[in-house]
């Protein structure tokens, strides 16, 4: 392999995802790395998570800046000095500003609890997810990793796990295995996106 993409994770909390990446990404084979994680919260337990695999790590919040050029400029000036190709949202509450989401278009990965195009948009997110599966009797859930773009769940999906949703399931339940299946396909997802860096520098 000629290198490893350089990934970012953005998180808000507890970080499962992230923590499935890192132990992805610790994979001598695996085509990323994570050199950078980034919360918009400095309680998210993912810190915690970064910090003992020692990956660099920063809180950066909206409200300490005056506008969203100044926030934008303030998270890409990270991304740059991390050198970071590929940016993974990982239970990431707030809104990407529009320039961060311009500069890395088609690298910016986002994980969703339900199979979308069905149950997505804007309010679309938590245990609501789960509550909508259930309450339309729906006999399959899973969740879609996808590319972001200026629209709420609406870029290119990536890739796709399927789960039962069984008879008996509330919210709470589904979600848990939904969360499952989250830990095995964001991996595979970043590989895939990892890959087509890979592969577009090898053909030049
Ligand atoms: C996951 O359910 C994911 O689908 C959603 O946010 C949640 C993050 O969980 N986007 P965690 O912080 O990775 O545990």
């Amino acid at each position: 392999m000629s290198r490893k993409a350089r990934a970012a994770v953005f998180i808000s909390g507890g970080g499962t995802n992230l923590q499935s990446l890192i132990d992805s990404c610790a994979g001598k084979d695996f085509p990323a790395e994570i050199t950078f994680v980034m919360s918009s919260n400095e309680e998210a337990y993912g810190l915690e998570r970064a910090r003992k695999h020692s990956i660099p790590c920063r809180v950066i919040k909206r409200n300490e800046y005056d506008s969203s050029d100044a926030f934008s400029d303030a998270i890409l000036e990270e991304l740059r000095k991390h050198r970071v190709d590929i940016i993974c949202l990982a239970g990431y509450m707030k809104l990407l500003p529009r320039k961060v989401v311009s500069t890395y278009r088609d690298f910016i990965l986002n994980i969703h609890p339900a199979l979308l195009p069905k149950f997505g948009g804007k309010g679309m997110y938590g245990m609501k997810v789960h509550q909508a599966v259930i309450a339309a009797g729906e006999s399959e859930s899973g969740p879609t990793a996808h590319l972001v773009d200026e629209i709420y769940d609406h870029g290119e999906i990536v890739t796709q796990k399927k789960v039962p949703v069984l008879p008996d399931d509330t919210p709470e339940v589904l979600q848990k295995r939904v969360l499952v299946a989250e830990h095995e396909l964001y991996p595979e997802a970043l590989r895939i996106l990892a890959m087509r860096i890979i592969s577009k520098e090898a053909r030049k």
